[in-house]
């Protein structure tokens, strides 16, 4: 059975003081006998920090993007040697708003889940259709393509040490969740996808949802059969909401 895993994407939330007191939270809400994972995604200037405090603790640090590239003059940029040489285990790849907000393309977040795993770090590669992309009826086809390029370019004996999540870009930071229902349909899709390469591969890679998971609604979205864990935005900034979606991935799955 897939462990579950929980993950936090903080985005462009914090300070110094309100990330330590969420990690202090944090840490005082963890169950020793829960049996799933925790990982935080808090912005670049924040993860000396938090990692700092979770020195010790079983909670997994990771970053919300990467560079493509291992070195060089990219002003701005973060290498995936520089995430894992400051404690991260994990990155997320392909965010919609990175792919929509800063025009990611399918093959850039390919090279960037490439550059992660170089470096050793689990790339979270994210996935989803957008509201008109629904509508139109693609959204198979959408997530198809945006697996299929990583796939395309990394193998599929690079999913045996990754995280996949559907976000539908619809459900985002709006309120609106896809039901589980429809949530359990893409994430079949796409493990099917990854099934007709490798089906052990497929059987173990870990499927997240996000789009709008809190407290009230993560029971029932977790305990759907390919559902293998949340990637939590707004209610991952406090420790009250999303401490409750780990506890019900405690109860769930
Ligand atoms: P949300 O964000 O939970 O606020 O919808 C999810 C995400 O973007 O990872």
């Amino acid at each position: 059975m897939r462990t579950p895993l929980i993950a936090g994407n903080w985005k462009m939330y914090g300070s110094r003081e309100r990330v330590g007191q969420l990690i202090a939270d944090i840490r005082a809400q963890l169950d020793p006998n829960g049996r799933a994972e925790l990982l935080v995604l808090p912005p670049f200037p924040y993860l000396g920090l938090v990692g700092s405090q979770l020195d010790g603790v079983p909670v997994d640090l990771g970053a919300q993007d990467v560079s493509a590239y291992s070195e060089g003059a990219y002003t701005g940029e973060v290498s995936a040697g520089m995430l894992a040489d400051c404690g991260c285990s994990h990155v997320l790849v392909g965010h919609s708003e990175r792919r929509t907000l800063h025009g990611e393309s399918d093959e850039l977040v390919a090279a960037k889940f490439i550059a992660a795993q170089a470096a050793g770090l689990k790339p979270v590669l994210c996935v989803g259709e957008t509201l008109e992309e629904r509508d139109q009826g693609q959204t198979e086809e959408v997530v198809q393509r945006q697996v299929g390029r990583v796939l395309q370019e990394a193998g599929i004996g690079a999913f045996s040490d990754a995280v996949l999540a559907y976000e539908p870009v619809w459900a985002i930071g709006t309120g609106r969740t896809a039901s589980p229902v429809q949530a359990q349909a893409v994430h079949a899709v796409i493990r099917a996808q990854l099934a007709a390469e490798d089906a052990t591969i497929a059987g173990q890679v870990r499927i997240l949802y996000g789009g709008s998971v809190k407290p009230d609604n993560a029971a029932e979205i977790l305990a759907r059969e390919d559902i293998d864990g949340g990637l939590i935005g707004g209610a991952s900034l406090q420790a009250e909401s999303f401490m409750a979606i780990y506890r019900a991935a405690n109860q769930v799955c």
